[in-house]
């Protein structure tokens, strides 16, 4: 149900690559409560998805950015400032690691994989964030959100340098909403995201297997992507105005758990199971 919570409102939606990512159900969300925004993604992205059939469905286009190359987010964030005149919110939904994609695990990586997995998944943030203020892009009590996951904190099996891309990701969101909002009252958080089965998410080792643990794990459930979409609005909106430099949570209970009787009753199934390395 729409509440016109983004009437009004400009963004720009990076890292819709097809009907299963966060960033796509956080278009369609953020069209339904009335607010007018670009779609970008890589080009190679942008041919293998369906990014159009989105932007057609939110009347709006697609601009062609790389978000690790500063000329490529100059031109975005000039076009969208000519369309719009100052922008409200933005979702960073960008994540991607050649280690994981080579299943190079992480105590074997190739440091040139690592270099651009911190690129496109973390750097890329500040890289964004950068050039709206550069050109004084945002409103005040703008939004910048950026999705990130519990490896951040946490040792996951097999999550490999993606955690060390989110826990970058995160430090930037504090360090960049300090200044941004003591400067511009603009808003930089995290928002921290149970597993999905995404085209991103689908590259993560033992998917499913992390899927099952985590639901049993939660109290209330994996947060699905719809929910992430719903949440990133709530913070698009006026109602979390004074929320700045946050790592949140979006997990159904799972970062504060430690042991749950669901998880505790399969465990006990398996005493003998054999775990790969
Ligand atoms: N799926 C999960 O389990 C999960 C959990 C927590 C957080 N996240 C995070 O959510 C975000 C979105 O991922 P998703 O799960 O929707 O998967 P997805 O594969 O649909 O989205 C990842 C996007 O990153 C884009 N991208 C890659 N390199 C880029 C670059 N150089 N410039 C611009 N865009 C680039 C891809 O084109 C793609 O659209 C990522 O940051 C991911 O780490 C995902």
């Amino acid at each position: 149900m729409a509440h016109n919570l983004l009437k009004g409102k400009k963004g720009i939606i990076f890292g819709a690559l097809n009907d299963m990512s966060i960033a796509w159900k956080v278009a369609e969300r953020s069209y339904e409560e009335g607010a007018e925004f670009l779609l970008t993604n890589t080009p190679v992205s942008m041919r293998l998805g369906n990014i159009d059939d989105l932007a057609k469905k939110c009347n709006t286009e697609v601009v062609a950015c790389d978000a690790t190359n500063n000329g490529d987010l100059e031109k975005l964030v000039l076009l969208a400032k000519e369309k719009y005149g100052k922008i409200d919110f933005i979702l960073h939904s960008i994540g991607m690691s050649p280690n994981v994609r080579k299943k190079l695990v992480y105590d074997k990586l190739n440091y040139d994989y690592y270099h651009k997995t911190l690129d496109i998944s973390a750097l890329s943030f500040h890289k964004v964030t950068a050039m709206l203020k550069k050109h004084d892009a945002m409103n005040e009590w703008g939004s910048i959100v950026a999705l990130s996951y519990v490896a951040a904190q946490r040792t996951l099996y097999g999550y490999n340098d993606m955690a060390d891309a989110k826990a970058l990701l995160e430090s930037i969101a504090r360090s960049f909403g300090y200044i941004y909002g003591r400067e511009k009252k603009v808003r930089v958080n995290t928002i921290s995201q149970s597993p999905t089965l995404t085209t991103a998410g689908s590259g993560v080792k033992g998917i499913d297997g992390l899927m099952d643990f985590t639901e049993r794990m939660s109290p209330l459930g994996n947060a699905t992507a719809d929910e992430c979409a719903d949440y990133c609005i709530t913070m698009f909106s006026d109602l979390t105005r004074k929320v700045t430099m946050q790592n949140l949570f979006h997990d159904g209970g799972f970062s504060s758990m430690g042991m749950s009787l669901k998880a505790m009753t399969q465990y006990g199934k398996s005493l003998d199971m054999d775990i790969e390395e």
